[in-house]
């Protein structure tokens, strides 16, 4: 069906129109079994409805990252802070103690590594259902590769992860990665969410954009801002801020808080902007507080 010339743009997001929730917090889950929405609720709070992760998984494809040298040393410190925890099973196993109380959430798919030009090429199943559920696992999140070499193979695996974590109860993060021939633009973001979402993504990790509003509001499930690069903290601050306040529901942040020079500063201050609405003024005073408390 080659039908992407001639169609009317799509308009009409209403946004001053709260999306439709019934009984259930976490937008778009409130038809699934007990034990998904037990497990969206460890990661999302219910006193904010958001959360916030903490991406420590960088090294499945790019080796030891800045500032996750040591994730045995980097990581503990910083889980009071946090909601979820996002890492490769083989570092959550090696380098997180079992009696950890946030919720985990397990990158379950592997794709090529940075000596590659092209990682987007479509990768495999990194941890299956089995081991996800040997590592008690709240979540289990898939990169797709939309607009890109591995575009369908991603959506395959996005959607057999999903067929898995809805018999299990265990709910399905679908990663927007950016191919190198994609721009970071809502165009492109509206799609990439809409397709994770209506192909079985519990919830949907994307970046901020312009026109951010209209992404979330168009996507039916929540969606958590990664970070990307590192930016000066109170940059970072400002774009969690303005994310949240245009419809996303939390963060999963990674090198804007272990890359910091205070990762617990930045963790707190991320954590007041989340879930207690701080201006990013007020949250930039948590991180320099805690800075300077060393
Ligand atoms: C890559 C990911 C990474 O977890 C991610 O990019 C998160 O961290 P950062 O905030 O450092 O970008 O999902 O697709």
């Amino acid at each position: 069906m080659a039908d992407n010339i001639g169609n009317k743009a799509a308009h009409d997001y209403h946004l001053d129109v709260p999306a439709v929730q019934e009984g259930f917090y976490v937008k778009g889950n409130a038809h699934c079994a007990w034990g998904m929405k037990n497990r969206l609720a460890r990661m999302f709070r219910p006193q904010s409805g958001n959360t916030v992760m903490l991406a420590f998984d960088h090294g499945y494809i790019m080796g030891p990252t800045a500032g996750l040298e040591r994730i045995d040393l980097v990581i503990p410190p910083l889980v009071p802070y946090v909601d979820v925890l996002m890492g490769t099973r083989g570092v959550i196993r090696s380098c997180i103690s079992p009696t950890v109380p946030a919720a985990k959430c397990v990158r379950v798919t592997y794709d090529s590594t940075v000596l590659y030009d092209d990682m987007s090429n479509g990768g495999g199943i990194a941890c299956d259902i089995d081991s996800a559920i040997e590592m008690n696992a709240d979540c289990m999140a898939v990169q797709t590769f939309i607009g890109a070499p591995g575009e369908s193979r991603s959506l395959e695996l996005l959607a057999r992860t999903a067929d898995a974590g809805s018999r299990y109860g265990i709910p399905t993060l679908g990663v927007v990665a950016v191919g190198k021939e994609m721009a970071r633009t809502e165009k492109f973001f509206l799609l990439a969410t809409r397709v994770l979402a209506e192909n079985g993504a519990n919830v949907v990790k994307s970046y901020y954009c312009e026109g951010f509003e209209r992404v979330a509001a168009a996507c039916p499930v929540p969606i958590v801002i990664a970070g990307g690069k590192k930016l000066p903290e109170l940059e970072a601050l400002e774009m969690a801020y303005r994310a949240i306040q245009e419809g996303a529901h939390g963060v999963d942040m990674g090198r804007n808080i272990f890359q910091s020079d205070s990762p617990a500063g930045m963790a707190q201050a991320i954590g007041k902007v989340v879930h207690e609405g701080y201006t990013p003024a007020q949250a930039h005073e948590v991180y320099q507080e805690v800075k300077n408390q060393r």
